[in-house]
Formats: structure tokens, C-alpha cells, sequence
């Protein structure tokens, strides 16, 4: 069967000490490719939906492995359009993509020790994360830490590793014509992606109760949790 397993290949996405221009083109094409797979898209429909009117006033917002905070921005700028206030925290390991975006809240650190107390946000969200990692041990810890830390909510996605992603994606970015190494990038990152029975057993395995693994549009495999407090 194609793609039947994982592959580990690094990005070079994650070399460190990439020149500072490189990495804000590569989050530009990177936010660019976002906007049309519609990324924010499950995010504005469901926590409305979990939350109520009322309580979406006012949401501390924690993103994994946010990169330059985009997807924040936008969801904050989104919410505040409904007269909402959420306050987005991203995290990321790299400082460069930070510098980016300053006007953005931004903490250093890895999704596999995070600096938060117990409970510390409504919501923890991540996107197009996990698979940077490499072993199921890594994610395992990166579930449980933002199960942690998460006062209400989990709602992390990633990459569905299947051949028509790959296919839509390679033409896509054959398309747009981006440079080399973002379109083996972005191919590798669907290799190195996900299929929904590994994350469910990777949810059980962290002790995440009741979570719910699904597949959003043949391209994401998404995880939702809710704790009850
Ligand atoms: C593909 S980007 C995704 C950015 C953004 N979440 C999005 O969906 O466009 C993955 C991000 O995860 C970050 N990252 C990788 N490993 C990490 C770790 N162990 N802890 C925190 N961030 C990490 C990288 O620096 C990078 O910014």
C-alpha cells in the first residue's frame, strides 16, 4: 500500500541558523499554501460551537510549534471582528520565526516541555506540527503536555499522509512555482505525516479520555479533546 509508513527524512525547514530572509519567504509560502487549504477554517467554526457566544468574549488561546504566528493573528483578528477577545500564546522552538512577527505574544520552547502550569489555557491548539517529530515517544509527550496544560479544550491537526494529498500538493506547489527546497518540503511533510489509527493509538497511549481522532477533508487528520472541568 503507498505510504504505509511514516517517513523520517529531516526538512530542511528545520535546519537551524537559516538566513533570516529564507525563513520569512519560507513562512510566507508556507501561510500562503495555509490560506488556501483553509486552515483556520475548523478552528472558526468549532470553538464557537464548543464555547457559546458567551464564553468566546474572552479565550486564552496556546499555539503549538506556531511558527511566525500566523494562524493566531488571523483567529484573533477573526474574533475580534465579533467584538471577541482571544488572546493567542504561541510557542515555538524557533527563535527566528518569532523575530518575524513581533508584535505577536511569543514563548520559547519545545512542545515536549512546556512551560506552563496545569490548566494554563482554554484552548491548546497546534497545527502541522507533529510530524517534525520523529519518534512515537516525542509525540506521546507532546499530546500529554498539551493535554496538560489545556484548561477546556485540545485541537491540534497534521497532515494526512495519503497519495492524493501528495498529488494535489505536488501540483500545487509545481504551480506556484516555489523554490526547491519548499516543494520537497512540503511533499516530505505529507510523507512524514499521519493516518488516523497511529494518532488514535498515539491519543490512547498519552491518556487523553475520550478524544476524538477523525479525518477533515482527506488531507487532515485532526484530534479534539475536552476536558470536564
Ligand atoms: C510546518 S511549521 C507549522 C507552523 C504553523 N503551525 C502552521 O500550521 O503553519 C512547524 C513549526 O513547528 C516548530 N517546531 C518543530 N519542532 C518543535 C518542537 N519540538 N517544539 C516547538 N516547536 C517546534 C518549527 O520551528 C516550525 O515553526
Amino acid at each position: 500500500m503507498f505510504f504505509k509508513h511514516r517517513v523520517l527524512q529531516a526538512e530542511y525547514f528545520d535546519l537551524p541558523d537559516r538566513p533570516v530572509a529564507e525563513l520569512a519567504e519560507g513562512y510566507r509560502m508556507l501561510n500562503h499554501m495555509n490560506r488556501l487549504f483553509l486552515l483556520a477554517g475548523p478552528f472558526k467554526r468549532c470553538l464557537p460551537t464548543w464555547f457559546g457566544q458567551e464564553r468566546c468574549r474572552s479565550l486564552s488561546i496556546l499555539d503549538l510549534g506556531a511558527g511566525d504566528g500566523s494562524l493566531g493573528d488571523d483567529l484573533s483578528v477573526w474574533a475580534a471582528r465579533r467584538g471577541w477577545h482571544w488572546q493567542v500564546t504561541n510557542l515555538d522552538l524557533n527563535m527566528q520565526a518569532m523575530r518575524l512577527n513581533p508584535p505577536a505574544r511569543f514563548v520559547a520552547g519545545s512542545v515536549l516541555a512546556l512551560p506552563f502550569r496545569d490548566n494554563s489555557f482554554d484552548v491548546v491548539i497546534g497545527s502541522q506540527m507533529a510530524h517534525h517529530l520523529m519518534a512515537d515517544e516525542e509525540v506521546c509527550q507532546h499530546f500529554k503536555e498539551a493535554w496538560r496544560v489545556t484548561k477546556n479544550v485540545l485541537y491540534m491537526n497534521d497532515l494526512h499522509r495519503n497519495v492524493v494529498l501528495y498529488a494535489v500538493l505536488w501540483m500545487l506547489l509545481c504551480l506556484h512555482r516555489y523554490p526547491d527546497h519548499f516543494r520537497s518540503d512540503g511533499l516530505l511533510s505529507v510523507r512524514r505525516g499521519w493516518r488516523v489509527r497511529e494518532w488514535r493509538s498515539l491519543v490512547a497511549r498519552a491518556g487523553i479520555p475520550n478524544a476524538r481522532v477523525s479525518l477533515y477533508a482527506g488531507a487532515r487528520v485532526m484530534l479534539e479533546a475536552h476536558k470536564r472541568s
